[in-house]
């Protein structure tokens, strides 16, 4: 059985994850930056009688990537399947938001991934074989107003990995892509969804406010059809057992319908397309709300 690495295992995809590879019979190193919340997945493997082996891995700190996978390759002999599914939301509008939140997406939709996969690709070399899932977004397809970072981080992913995938298959390692639609996870808690939809410490007096809570306030209430992370979860294990022909996964039917839009368009089309989704028409014409 396949010797698992997953990031971001304390919630949502990550612990759904974990705990689908285990149910298949793997060894499964469940990755979190804070152990102290395993919590939720160790009860539930425990509910399950499944055993993980969690370890701390911040992806926002790269010096510790060798070391760490050095450590895994001793234990366990060999790494074939790596997830990269860690990842953060930052909404809100260019003007109104810090060099730092914009950093700090970054590294850790884009950086984090990329730099773990460098550190990792000499074992799956040496092993002439690896499976390298990369937890992408419609938003690495779509760019939509007032979710700016999260955009530019899924879509250098998508290119990053696009571009990787030739450059490593002549050693057998397969990369593939994960694109989700909306499902009901912890990433809508940290900043997006609060009674105030924006945190407290957003500009008051932006200009963008209108617009940026009006997005916020679509996704609030569209969260009750929101899929089960569990989903994404089972994916996973499908996508580390396939032939890896396939590049990019839709997780679900929404995913499916809009990959089928969006790589498929000319600009004009694209362009209706995005308005049409975000629902932005009336900032666009200058009207201050959106009815
Ligand atoms: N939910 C959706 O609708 C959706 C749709 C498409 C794509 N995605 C993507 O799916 C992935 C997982 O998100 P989720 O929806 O499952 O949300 P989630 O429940 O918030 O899980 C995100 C995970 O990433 C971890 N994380 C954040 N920063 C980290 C860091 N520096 N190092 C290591 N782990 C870190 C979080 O840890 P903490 O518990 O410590 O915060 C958490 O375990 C993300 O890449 C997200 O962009 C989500």
């Amino acid at each position: 059985m396949a010797v698992v690495l997953i990031t971001g295992a304390s919630s949502g995809f990550g612990l759904e994850g974990a705990l689908a590879f285990a149910r298949n019979g793997d060894t499964v190193y469940a990755t979190m930056r804070d152990v102290a919340k395993c919590g939720r997945l160790q009860q539930a493997a425990a509910e399950e009688g499944l055993s993980l082996r969690i370890k701390a891995l911040d992806v926002t700190r790269p010096q510790s990537f060798d070391a760490f996978i050095r450590a895994v390759v001793e234990e366990a002999g060999r790494i074939d399947v790596l997830v990269n599914n860690a990842g953060i939301v930052r909404p809100g509008a260019l003007e109104d938001l810090s060099e730092s939140a914009l950093r700090l997406v970054m590294e850790t939709n884009f950086f984090g991934p990329l730099l773990l996969t460098r550190s990792l690709l000499p074992v799956m070399r040496a092993q002439r074989s690896g499976f390298i899932i990369m937890m992408s977004s419609l938003s690495g397809l779509a760019g939509l107003p007032g979710d700016l970072p999260y955009a530019a981080s899924k879509f250098a992913l998508e290119g990053a990995t696009e571009a990787l995938r030739h450059e490593i298959d002549r050693w057998g390692i397969r990369l593939a892509l994960v694109e989700a639609g909306m499902y009901a996870t912890a990433i809508f808690d940290s900043s997006m969804v609060g009674e105030a939809l924006l945190p407290s410490d957003y500009p008051p007096d932006s200009p963008y406010r209108p617009l940026v809570e009006s997005r916020l306030r679509e996704v609030r209430d569209r969260r009750s059809q929101a899929f089960h992370p569990r989903i994404v979860g089972e994916l996973f294990v499908a996508i580390a057992q396939s032939d890896g022909k396939q590049f990019r996964w839709p997780a679900d039917e929404v995913a499916t319908r809009v990959l089928g839009t969006m790589l498929a368009q000319d600009d004009v089309s694209r362009d209706q397309f995005l308005r049409m989704v975000a629902g932005a028409d009336w900032w666009s014409e200058g009207k201050n709300h959106a009815d």
